[in-house]
């Protein structure tokens, strides 16, 4: 057998490059999460060569082969500007250039980068929604188990009006919900194919890109081939859907740190998810929680990085995209870390009902409740009985008396000074105020009657089969067209010798 040709494929063209500056300008550290999609987009691109015969068989046999043996692990000591390079220059080595020299026919860095993120962060997004998915089930289970218990609702970080545990925990449910549907709608923007598009101009090498697209399981094509290799808008935008996300998951973990404060002991968290002091034995810290909230800091920073690279910059493709990739992985890695963290948290929480009830009673939570009745029921607008109900409250705080206590006796003598005479007994104005009625009396819809629990709980659990019935079709759908590139190549590899 002829020795086989040893070629370096930076060609002749440049002199060798210095040490530092390959250093500087190569991504092979950050590459080993796309090397996988690197080769099988390689894959697809040489079954459609041969499929078109711009290359024969037996070599695209050959290359096949090699593919399907390739290794994505990326070695510290290989000094290569990429992983694209790598594995062809992989390719050369073994092949032969007459035969390896075809990897790249009809095709670039450009739109086999643009292609292999799209694939990944496809993955990644499904990923992503389902830790969403799982924070939502741990809400849920607790919104299931207590979800009757009583806590206030704060305004201002004041307390406002008695709310229950599963209004509250809904509330976070939704805001989650809209997260997860908003990263499966940008699935379906992420999930089109720039391969064929080259350098930047499409190829006189005949591809069929639609048939590249449906074996790396591509529903459709992004269609202006500058676009293709130019854009990283689904970046951004899925760093959006990470920032969203954490900023919702940042707000219920500062919940979850104050509630388990002393000041507010509404909540005692589960060991596991807790720090002890190298000082104080007696301290027990919220810190995966702290952590979430710091992750939406860096997260929040890798979008603003992000868009700070692409801002301006001249299409087609400059290696400044190279830059946005990391940025892209580590917001993913961090958001889907925090968001399973999170849920395992609240799923081990214990809740303190008698504290959480206590403090809903206290601090007139309820006043609303006579105001709005003395506008339902004794003929006052509303801001006259807002005016006489917060007179009633001056008296109770100044007295050191709850409104229950004072209300009834002054409402004749306060109302009047707002030229309107009102007389309530004791009993009407107890009943207004007692926290459970008022739950009891709330009418609307998406309201924390603890009476709509359980059709409230009824819906979010439709969300979640739907979120859950969407995942699993995008996974099985990944799986299929996996094996069927396999399947492809393998059949091409196979058919000669
Ligand atoms: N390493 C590059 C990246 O991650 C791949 C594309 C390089 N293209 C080029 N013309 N140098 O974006």
């Amino acid at each position: 057998m002829r020795e086989k040709e040893r070629m370096d494929i930076r060609g002749p063209r440049l002199k060798k490059q210095s040490d530092e500056a390959l250093e500087f300008t190569s991504s092979m550290a950050a590459d080993g999460r796309i090397a996988r999609r690197v080769i099988e987009v390689n894959m697809a691109h040489m079954a459609a060569l041969v499929k078109s015969k711009e290359v024969g068989a037996d070599t695209g046999a050959k290359c096949l082969k090699f593919l399907a043996r390739a290794s994505s692990k990326i070695s510290s000591d290989t000094r290569s500007e990429d992983f694209h390079q790598q594995l062809e220059q992989d390719a050369v080595d073994s092949l032969g250039v007459e035969t390896a020299g075809f990897l790249n026919y009809g095709k670039s860095r450009n739109d086999q980068v643009a292609t292999a993120i799209r694939m990944e962060l496809r993955s990644a997004i499904i990923g992503f929604v389902e830790a969403i998915a799982g924070l939502q089930r741990a809400l849920l289970k607790q919104a299931a188990r207590q979800g009757g218990t009583m806590l206030p609702g704060y305004t201002h970080l004041q307390r406002a009006q008695p709310v229950t545990l599963a209004h509250h925990f809904l509330a976070h449910f939704d805001a989650l919900q809209r997260d997860a549907d908003r990263a499966l709608q940008l699935y379906d923007r992420v999930n089109l194919s720039p391969m064929g598009s080259a350098a930047m101009a499409g190829t006189s090498v005949k591809i069929d890109r639609r048939y590249v697209a449906g074996l790396l399981g591509f529903s459709g094509l992004v269609r202006n081939a500058m676009d293709g290799v130019s854009s990283r808008d689904v970046a951004v935008e899925a760093l959006s859907c990470m920032t969203m996300a954490m900023l919702d998951a940042s707000r219920l973990a500062e919940e979850l740190i104050l509630w388990s404060s002393a000041e507010f002991g509404f909540i005692e968290l589960s060991d596991a998810y807790a720090a002890s002091s190298s000082i104080m034995p007696q301290k027990k810290n919220a810190v995966v929680a702290e952590m979430v909230r710091a992750k939406a800091g860096s997260v929040i920073g890798d979008l603003v990085a992000a868009c700070a690279i692409l801002k301006a910059l001249p299409y087609s493709y400059n290696l400044d995209l190279q830059e946005v990739t990391p940025h892209l992985w580590r917001a993913v890695d961090d958001a889907t870390t925090s968001l399973r963290l999170l849920s395992g948290m609240v799923g081990s929480v214990s809740i303190r009902p008698k504290a959480t009830r206590s403090a809903a009673a206290g601090g007139n939570s309820t006043a609303v409740a006579l105001a709005n009745y003395l506008a339902s029921h004794a003929g006052v607008s509303f801001r006259q009985a807002h005016s006489i109900v917060g007179e009633l409250v001056r008296i109770s705080e100044k007295s050191r008396k709850p409104l229950q206590a004072v209300a009834a006796s002054k409402l004749t003598e306060v109302s009047s000074k707002f030229g309107r005479k009102v007389e309530l007994d004791d009993d009407t104005v107890g009943g207004l105020l007692d926290p459970e009625a008022f739950l009891a009396n709330i009418f609307t819809e998406g309201g924390a009657n603890p009476r709509r629990i359980q059709t409230e709980l009824s819906a979010r659990r439709r969300d979640l089969a739907s979120t859950e019935s969407s995942l699993s079709g995008l996974g099985s759908s990944l799986k299929t067209s996996e094996r069927k590139l396999n399947a492809v190549s393998s059949g091409m590899a196979r058919e000669v010798n």
